[in-house]
């Protein structure tokens, strides 16, 4: 019996890819999955590449425990560095791919050393899951955008939508299994096209609607450029929908847009929230924000502030530009010096916690219907809920109303989650 321990760094991509990983190896009798480092015969690290201080992270990961333990190295990082790897630390087990994840036994098992190559992931829909009410599902990988500053399209690929059937049928089998809600996850997701039948993200977000059982659906990351009336229109309709986009705007300068290749201008971008807005009242706007990009000068920067004062985003998540080795803006160079990145990280930081904070307590005394998560990992004797606009909220109650939907009445605000009562 081997003893695997799975440490995941980066997004929710990677958090989906090390529970089918988790699930292939124990649906195999020679393997079982620990819980910590010391306890493993194998760790698998499953890497991020968005940025260099991820990486810088992993390496120093991957140097504590490469002496002792047998380290697999998997994801993004191992398709960027490659070989590169073995150059650093001669001790690694092996390197996998970002389309090689379903063949992690035959690594092991074989001493493979390199698996980089590789069409699409097969997807083994019925690996063994954890049991939550809340699941995640990759529906497509990769990226044909080619942002000017972004990795991903030369780590995960292009493009590549699972077909639809396949989706709905792993869903179907999550509902079996007792999830009410999924996490719909890729790069892009409302680019989401399956050739064999036609169907687009829309019209698949309608399919899965239909699986009956299931309470809700999210989804994650959409681009702006391609964000439909039609993927309005279905969200408002569909009950089932959480009513939450999030939509990267990156900056508020069109000249640094432009340089980015994001493919919309700002005016657009604040066009496509205005629909949104108006159409679902509530709904919940999150953003990514990057500083620092080549080139941004202080007007610039200024133009992204006015940019975040102006449309009032529930929450952004904000980064310091960072180099990434064959991107076009690697030739760009690093024009802004990292003392002032640092500023205005720390300005926009500060500025989009006031506002989180400002429409977060608009919401006190809301009464809204909250799907019952878990117990809450703080306060034992609380429950953890999601109300349908994706607000976090914790009641005490009893914990078999986990997996239901109950009506929840926010009262006080706590960070950025609320303390609530069961109504
Ligand atoms: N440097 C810093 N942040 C980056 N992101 C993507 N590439 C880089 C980079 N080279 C950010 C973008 C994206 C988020 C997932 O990561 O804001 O939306
Ligand atoms: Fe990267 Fe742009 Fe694709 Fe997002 S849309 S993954 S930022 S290239």
């Amino acid at each position: 019996m081997q003893r695997i321990f799975i440490r995941t760094f980066g997004c929710q991509m990677n958090e989906y890819d090390s529970e089918r990983m988790a699930g292939i190896l124990l649906k195999d009798k020679d393997f079982s999955i620990v819980n910590s480092e010391e306890e493993a015969d194998f760790i698998i690290v499953n890497t991020c590449s968005v940025r260099q201080h991820a990486e810088n992270r992993e390496l120093s990961y991957i140097a504590k425990y490469v002496k002792n333990k047998k380290v697999i190295v998997a994801g993004c990082m191992a398709q960027n560095l490659k070989e590169e790897l073995f150059k650093l630390y001669p001790d690694l087990y092996a390197i996998l791919g970002t389309s090689n994840f379903s063949k992690i036994v035959d690594v092991i098992k074989n001493n493979k050393k390199i698996l980089l190559d590789g069409e699409f992931d097969i997807y083994e829909r019925k690996f063994q899951r954890p049991k939550r009410i809340d699941g995640l599902i990759t529906i497509m990988q990769g990226c044909n955008n080619f942002c000017s500053y972004c990795i991903v399209p030369y780590v995960r690929g292009r493009e590549k939508s699972r077909e639809v059937n396949d989706i709905v049928k792993e869903i179907e089998d999550m509902v079996k299994q007792g999830y009410k809600e999924v996490m719909l996850l890729g790069q892009n997701v409302n680019s989401y096209y399956d050739e064999k039948t036609k169907t687009n993200f829309p019209q698949l977000l309608q399919k899965i609607h239909n699986i009956e059982g299931l309470l809700r659906i999210k989804f994650m990351t959409s681009h702006p450029k391609d964000l439909t009336n039609e993927l309005i229109e279905t969200v408002k309709k569909g009950e089932k929908f959480v009513k939450h986009f999030h939509l990267p705007v990156q900056s508020g300068s069109n000249k640094i847009l432009k340089l980015m290749n994001r493919k919309y201008t700002k005016e657009e971008y604040i066009e496509k929230i205005e629909k949104i807005r108006s159409e679902i009242p509530f709904a919940n706007i999150t953003t990514d924000i990057l500083v620092g990009f080549p080139g941004e000068e202080e007007k610039d920067f200024l133009e992204t502030v006015d940019i975040i004062n102006k449309l009032k985003f529930d929450d952004a998540f904000s980064f310091k530009y960072s180099v990434r080795k064959g991107t076009q803006a690697e030739k760009y160079g690093d024009t802004v010096k990292e003392k002032e990145k640092l500023r205005r990280l720390n300005y926009v930081i500060e500025l989009q916690k006031k506002i989180s904070y400002d429409i977060n307590k608009s919401y006190i005394g809301f009464e809204t219907e909250g799907l019952v998560y878990e117990i809450s990992y703080k306060r034992k004797n609380e429950l953890k809920t999601g109300t349908i606009n994706n607000k976090k909220v914790f009641i005490k109650g009893d914990k078999n109303l986990i997996g239901k939907i109950v009506k929840v009445k926010l009262l006080e605000l706590r960070g950025s989650s609320f303390a609530g009562i069961l109504l």
